[in-house]
């Protein structure tokens, strides 16, 4: 059994779909496959999540998929020579009405219409995330005058951002919502939502993914200004969503980089307050793509966010298109572990002094204070059904193990997420009620997790396929005949 806590989302891409590389990848780790639909076909896509579900079950691991919405990233148009090169002072213009495709040294056409009205003399724009930077100097009816404040490379479909954001693309584009019918007969486990302004873009995403027949969970990418702006607004966006992304690389641009890593911490101390995961992401360990060794700053990185308790932290191009996605798997794996023998990840203060909500969390919570408490306590079993109860359990600090029992392929995939949470399948409600708790107890035994004298504990509720009927804490002695 791994005894990594902290989870890994490795994004497949055209370094990762051989089934060589893929298994590698599930060997080394990989706890979550990213889907990223702003690249790739469909079938392409398709073909990676049929590998990665029968590779894993080859090797009897579970793995979740999640799929990425591309959302309404707002993208210059093409140049008629692929690129330009601009000077700090030089003039630039953005235009709705220049064809789409002749893009010169002077103006490039833009896809997003709204641009021109969203846009005010004054403005910072920021294009390929950042690297090129001019300011707004004047707004016509069609175009935006800017001049060059830094200057750099600039090509095709580059994508635009404003500082301080703003601009008001609505979260779901006609493209999203062909991939959310996607995701659902691909029955994907998790869907991210991509520039989601509000818990609004959250419920209507919500909306289509139930209509589209999916039961993938929700994870809003937290990458727009407006969306940190306040904890009300990060608060209200967190709760309409089963989990979150810090998504660093938009982010970073609408906020400056100066704000980011105090912002990361925040989403993450604030999402696990409210009982959701987080995933921590974007260039974690970017010198990968073409090194077989992060520097010293990524491991930094990985480590700090382990040491925060994000649940998962996240591979983009490094195993999309680098040169050494199995290293990076790997490397972020032995950072994750190293990070988690230091002992604030081992100590929680989760909702000390505040009260609980509902029973189930009662009872996830009482099951890991006891944990941490009762020093015997080797491992904690989570009767669940959708996964909600291990979800709540690892919402608390701890170094003891958490074993989500399911008999739902998609439970067992989906609690491959959160952190400290491993699955082992298991069909309660096909056995006597007396045998259940010496049934449970054996599949540790069996895999040497526990032995004889140590103690285990065991969340139920009354009957054995209600979703949030855990009502019942068990302490079984291992060894003792358990009823
Ligand atoms: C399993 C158990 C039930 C419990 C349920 C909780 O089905 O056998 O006794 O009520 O899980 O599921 P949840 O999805 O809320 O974690
Ligand atoms: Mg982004």
């Amino acid at each position: 059994m791994p005894s990594r806590r902290t989870k890994i989302v490795a994004t497949l891409g055209p370094s990762s779909s051989s089934p060589q590389v893929l298994e590698q990848l599930i060997l080394a780790g990989m706890n979550v496959a990213r889907l990223n639909f702003s690249h790739g076909t469909p079938d392409e896509h398709k073909a990676r999540a049929k590998l990665v579900r029968e590779l894993a079950a080859k090797h009897d691991r579970h793995v979740a998929l999640l799929g990425d919405l591309q959302g309404p990233k707002i993208r210059i148009a093409k140049f008629a020579n692929k690129r330009i090169e601009l000077q700090e002072g030089d003039a630039f213009r953005f235009s709705i009405s220049h064809p789409r495709d002749a893009g010169t040294q002077e103006v490039v056409g833009i896809d997003y219409p709204d641009l021109v009205k969203d846009c005010r003399v004054g403005d910072e724009l920021l294009l390929d995330d950042g690297r090129v930077i001019m300011v707004v100097d004047q707004v016509t009816a069609t175009e935006l005058l800017c001049s060059v404040l830094v200057g750099g490379p600039l090509s095709d479909h580059k994508g635009i951002n404003r500082r301080g954001g703003g601009l008001t693309a609505p979260a779901l584009t006609d493209k999203d919502k062909a991939d959310i019918k996607l995701a659902a007969e691909m029955e994907l486990d998790y869907l991210a939502v991509s520039f989601p302004r509000d818990a609004a873009d959250m419920e209507y995403a919500r909306r289509l993914r139930d209509e589209a027949g999916s039961d993938a969970w929700l994870v809003a990418k937290i990458e727009r200004a407006e969306a940190v702006a306040d904890d009300e607004a990060l608060d209200g966006l967190i709760r309409a969503s089963d989990g979150v992304m810090v998504a660093r690389g938009d982010l970073g641009v609408e906020i400056g980089d100066a704000e980011l890593v105090g912002i990361q911490k925040k989403i993450i101390a604030h999402a696990r307050r409210l009982n959701k995961f987080v995933i921590t992401a974007t260039q974690m360990m970017e010198s990968m793509i073409h090194s077989p060794m992060p520097t010293r700053a990524e491991v930094s990185d990985v480590a700090n966010a382990a040491l925060d308790y994000t649940d998962a932290v996240m591979l983009s191009a490094e195993s999309a298109a680098g040169d050494y996605p199995v290293e990076a798997v790997k490397a972020m794996a032995r950072v994750c572990v190293g990070a988690e023998k230091h002992p604030t990840s081992q100590k929680s203060s989760h909702r000390m002094g505040r009260s609980f909500e509902r029973c189930d969390e009662s009872i996830a919570l009482a099951a890991m204070y006891t944990a941490n408490h009762f020093p015997g306590v080797k491992a904690i079993i989570a009767l669940t059904e959708s996964g909600y109860t291990p979800l709540i359990m690892s919402r608390i600090r701890s170094s003891v193990p958490i074993f989500a029992y399911s008999p739902h392929r998609a439970t067992q995939a989906r609690v491959a997420m959160f952190r400290g949470v491993q699955t082992i399948p298991f069909d309660a409600a096909a056995l006597p009620a007396e045998q259940v708790s010496q049934a449970a107890v054996n599949e540790l035994l069996k895999r040497g997790v526990v032995e004889p004298g140590d103690w285990v504990i065991m969340s139920k509720g009354d009957s054995y396929d209600t979703i949030g009927g855990t009502n019942t804490l068990k302490i079984l002695h291992v060894g003792e005949p358990l009823a």
